[in-house]
């Protein structure tokens, strides 16, 4: 039987669960693959303090140049995180004619054609399943199963954590801190939460799909973020009466003026698909021509969850490297499409205001609106106490440009008291659920 060395770089939560999915399919895969994959080299930055935690800890080193110069390693995972030494050991690892898999978003997001160039140099495999939505298969689905589709829209919930959040908030009242120490208790936050809760980490996720959904480079910074940290219980609420939730969605569409991606809170219709999709869990749905809509659900974080992929990955190559034939899927942008700006970009709007109540408050919003071309769906005073009146308006699908304008005009009326939440509608692609 063939053996194929594996070197692992990083043995921390995803670290951990790679090596324990390789260990419990050590017998199996020799009948899957038909080859046997042996881990021969872990770099960590302090083996005694996981020497009781594997088989061997004879393959421990603190060094990774050590795992990557190998000569029996034939593939290497790095799951270390962050941009270096992660991005300079891949590097190192492919111009040693070594395959690589990792799971690293961040790097992916904003390296991943010099990554995928550096593969197809050298004739290696470079795959990162896991980056995008953990144990959920993506990736590859988009680079094979789908590829006879024009994709036109791939958009989800990316972020376990701030869906977490969002879940309880809504479910169970709790307001935004509450929900985030619980999601931190429970370890789906991360220590330092920001690249959650301020979206960065579904930004890094959208930049991926998007590259290889619409064939065009589409980078971290090509990405417009919010996050989630300014939502309160009092908008949660007013969704939730309007039949609609609130996520945190990624989204990236694709037509003949370009590509835009963003990642903002949104409100999403109760029927969707994605409304239902709770918890920790992550869902991504694309709209193809030929296939119409796909829903991907599942665990988007977690040891083993990320573990599949990653590990999915790796027996990929096994494969390619038994029938000769790696670097057979590498980049896919063939197009250089344009990033649409923002403010070019169309949606419906929830809008929450507070205003004095006087006689032609109303008439004056409703003229602004109307003088930028905001077509009003609909507009309701909520209440009104000690002469101030809470109105909430919904509006057409509109250019965000026509409505910033729209809004400085209303924030400079004497009678605005305050402009409280401006929040975007997700509105399906045709043939969607509404
Ligand atoms: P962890 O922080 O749990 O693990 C990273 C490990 O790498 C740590 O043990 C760290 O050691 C070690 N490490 C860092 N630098 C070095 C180095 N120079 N040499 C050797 N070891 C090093 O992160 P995760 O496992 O959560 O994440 C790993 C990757 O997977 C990241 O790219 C992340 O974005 C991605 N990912 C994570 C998911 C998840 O659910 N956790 C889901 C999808 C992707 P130390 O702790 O001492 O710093
Ligand atoms: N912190 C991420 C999440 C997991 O909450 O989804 C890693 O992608």
């Amino acid at each position: 039987m063939k053996k194929i060395g594996v070197g692992l770089l990083g043995l921390g939560t995803v670290g951990m669960g790679t090596y324990k999915v390789l260990k419990s399919q050590q017998t199996e895969m020799e009948r899957k693959l038909g080859v046997e994959l042996e881990i021969r080299k872990i770099a960590v930055k302090d083996p005694q303090e996981v020497a009781d935690q594997v088989e061997d800890p004879g393959l421990l080193t603190d060094d990774w140049r050590e795992v990557v110069g190998d000569d029996s390693v034939e593939i290497v995972i790095e799951l270390m995180g962050g941009m270096e030494p992660a991005k300079t050991s891949i590097l190192a690892a492919l111009k040693a004619g070594k395959h690589v898999v990792t799971a690293n978003k961040d790097l992916v997001a904003v390296a991943g054609r010099e990554l995928l160039d550096a593969a197809a140099e050298n004739k290696c495999d470079f795959l990162f399943e896991a980056a995008v939505a953990g144990g959920i298969p993506i990736i590859r689905p988009m680079k094979q199963c789908l590829l006879g589709n024009n994709i036109t829209e791939i958009m989800g919930i990316v972020n376990g954590t701030t869906n977490f959040i969002l879940t309880k908030m809504e479910q169970d009242g709790m307001e935004f801190q509450e929900a985030l120490d619980l999601a931190t208790e429970l370890g789906y936050a991360e220590a330092d939460p920001t690249a959650d809760i301020e979206g960065l980490d579904a930004g890094r996720k959208v930049a991926i799909m998007a590259s290889i959904g619409f064939h065009s480079r589409v980078v971290f910074d090509d990405v417009h973020i919010e996050g989630i940290t300014k939502i309160t219980s009092k908008d949660i609420q007013y969704a939730k009466e309007m039949g609609c939730t609130i996520k945190l969605l990624g989204v990236a569409r694709c037509d003949e003026e370009g590509i835009e991606a963003y990642v903002c809170p949104m409100l999403i219709a109760g029927e969707h698909p994605l409304a239902a999709v709770s918890d920790s869990y992550n869902a991504v749905f694309l709209h193809g021509d030929a296939v119409e809509n796909v829903m991907f659900y599942g665990r988007g974080a977690g040891s083993l969850p990320t573990a599949s992929a990653v590990v999915g990955d790796v027996f990929d190559i096994a494969r390619n490297i038994q029938h000769g034939c790696c670097g057979r899927i590498s980049c896919s942008c063939y197009k250089e499409l344009a990033i649409k700006k923002m403010e070019n970009t169309k949606n419906s709007f929830f809008l929450r205001l507070l205003v004095e109540d006087k006689c032609g408050v109303v008439t004056a919003i409703a003229g602004a609106f109307a003088a930028n071309q905001v077509s009003i769906a609909q507009i309701i005073q909520r209440q009104s106490k000690k002469g101030v009146a809470e109105l909430v308006v919904i509006t057409d699908s509109v250019k965000e440009g026509d409505l910033k304008k729209a809004l400085e005009t209303i924030k400079a009326q004497e009678t605005t008291r305050e402009i409280s939440t401006v929040l975007r509608v997700y509105k399906a692609e045709k043939g969607e659920t509404q």
